[in-house]
């Protein structure tokens, strides 16, 4: 299974700065996470950017209501997301805001190329206008009373207004031809139709000005306007690739890791980020993003959560309550990416014990607590190179279970990746009631009984290897069990390592490794008192 070494560049969305985050912004970072860990654990270069969106009319208001100036009450914000992105075991190497003076000077500088192309002009803006999804929408898209379809408890407001434009138009053909000859840009595929049937009705031209907003950059060709939140935002991604001292030029900013391998949103951002950044690339001459994936929303009731719905789960709360594994568990094993998934506590807890705390974690208690018993009793526990027939049931399972899982995770299938790693799991749950090393033993089958843990021994620690992108401090509690010193939450280690393409084998537990005495890995999760919610 080689693998030459790349380097991955992926995004989250940059999160508005409104609230503090919610479970939702969450989710999108837990899946960015988990793909930027499996590409490290491939060793590719990565680089994972995430950061904040903070500038136009939405969070004007919310500042304004709070009687603070933006800059301070997105200072004040930024802090949650940094806090709950540690909490949750998120290791993003770019943290990019949209107020930073370097991110000014890419969004002039771009700007001004767009200008130079002749793709912006001056023209009469009227439309209904979302300040929650900042965006204009048509009438068909709004439900009764022009309430917004996706915050429903928000009316659009009326505009009319003189703005700058975007020609749009002008891309529809290169977009098209794009979209093409790259059938894997847009994923899943029911968003890529989604996408095309749009772009096949005939794309307009977009305002990226607005003349009453404060909050934002002024345009450089017209200082009493200042540039649309979007086109400022989506230039967040290419601002996070400058390195910390580099001059703040596009020039500098591309020279690494453009074009970016991944841009990971919520199916309510797809436009943007499928149609408007394309088109706004090809008009500065620049390589396109290779994927955009728009995964379904977390519901409560079938409703979006979301910030300004007021219907959100206190992701701190949770993690507290919890534990990050746990969240990040659920999150990607429950829900199938590219599908909405709706968030029970019970549903939450049954789920990880089941999982975890009993197949996976009392697995590896009971049967390291079997070799104690069985092959060194009281003593130092080392495994004495037993020998595995060749149609071992757990051997058949393990040998190409590496290669079946990344092709899962390449295509950010968590969900079916972790079912693969539950089938050794579970098997190895069923080998051991199946052969039953108690009696092999007290018929004094030595050889057979070191067999058999050995198995259960080096399925386990295969599995926990290739769940170290989804549930990384469980992995490195088993791991230290089993004798090996390797920290999947060091973001280097996996690169130094010489024979880190060993640990994807099964069969890589060798003769005479040092085990632990069983502790348990994984406690089981229990619903709080209601007294105490
Ligand atoms: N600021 C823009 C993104 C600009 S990117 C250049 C934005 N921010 S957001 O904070 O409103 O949303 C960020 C992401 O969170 C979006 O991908 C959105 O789909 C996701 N989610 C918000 N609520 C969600 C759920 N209830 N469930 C899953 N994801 C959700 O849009």
């Amino acid at each position: 299974m080689s693998n030459q070494n790349h380097s991955f560049a992926l995004t989250t969305p940059l999160y508005y700065v409104n609230d503090v985050p919610h479970i939702g912004s969450a989710y999108t970072t837990i899946v960015a996470d988990a793909m930027a860990r499996y590409q490290r654990l491939r060793g590719n270069s990565v680089l994972f950017i995430t950061g904040t969106d903070e500038h136009g009319q939405k969070i004007q208001r919310t500042a304004a209501q709070r009687g603070i100036p933006p800059q301070e009450h997105c200072d004040q914000i930024i802090t949650s997301f940094t806090q709950l992105w540690q909490k949750l075991n998120i290791q993003y190497d770019r943290f990019s805001r949209t107020t930073s003076k370097s991110h000014h000077q890419i969004v002039i500088e771009f700007f001004q190329r767009v200008w130079d192309q002749g793709d912006i002009y001056q023209d009469q803006q009227k439309g209904w206008y979302c300040v929650a999804c900042e965006e204009f929408k048509e009438e068909r898209e709004l439900i009764d009373d022009h309430y917004c379809a996706i915050h429903t408890n928000k009316q659009a407001e009326w505009r009319d207004e003189l703005n700058y434009f975007f020609r749009l138009s002008k891309y529809q053909q290169q977009l098209e031809a794009f979209y093409e000859s790259q059938p894997e840009f847009i994923q899943p595929e029911s968003r890529r139709n989604e996408v095309l049937n749009f772009v096949k009705q005939g794309l307009q031209d977009f305002s990226i000005s607005r003349l009453n907003v404060d909050w934002g950059f002024p345009l450089p060709t017209d200082p009493q306007q200042t540039i649309y939140v979007w086109f400022d935002a989506l230039l967040g991604y290419v601002t996070a690739l400058l390195e910390p001292d580099d001059e703040p030029t596009l020039a500098n900013a591309l020279a690494h890791w453009w074009p970016i391998n991944l841009h990971l949103i919520g199916k309510d951002i797809l436009r943007f980020h499928a149609i408007y950044w394309p088109a706004m690339l090809l008009s500065v001459g620049l390589p396109l993003p290779k994927r955009v994936f728009g995964h379904g929303f977390l519901t409560k009731d079938g409703q979006k959560m979301g910030k300004s719905l007021g219907n959100t789960l206190d992701p701190f709360a949770l993690v507290d309550r919890y534990n990050s594994d746990a969240i990040r568990y659920y999150f990607l094993k429950e829900i199938e990416l590219g599908k909405d998934g709706d968030f029970n506590e019970t549903r939450f807890i049954n789920v990880v014990n089941a999982d975890l705390a009993n197949d996976l974690g009392n697995l590896l208690n009971r049967t390291l607590g079997m070799f104690n018993k069985y092959v060194h009793p009281g003593g130092e526990i080392c495994l004495t190179g037993a020998i595995v027939a060749e149609d071992n049931p757990l051997k058949l399972l393990g040998l190409d279970l590496s290669q079946q899982v990344f092709a899962r995770y390449e295509v950010l299938s968590f969900n079916f990746g972790c079912e693969l790693i539950l089938n050794l799991v579970r098997a190895s749950n069923k080998y051991i009631d199946d052969t039953a090393p108690w009696r092999l033993y007290k018929e004094g089958q030595q050889g057979k009984v070191e067999e058999v843990l050995y198995c259960v021994l080096e399925s386990i620690r295969l599995s926990a290897y290739l769940f170290s992108p989804i549930v990384p401090n469980l992995s490195n509690a088993i791991y230290k069990q089993l004798g090996f010193f390797l920290d999947f939450n060091d973001k280097t280690l996996l690169n130094q390592l010489i024979d880190s393409h060993a640990h994807t084998q099964w069969g890589t537990l060798k003769v005479n490794t040092n085990l632990s005495k069983p502790q348990p890995v994984f406690s089981r999760l229990e619903l709080p008192h209601p007294e105490s919610i």
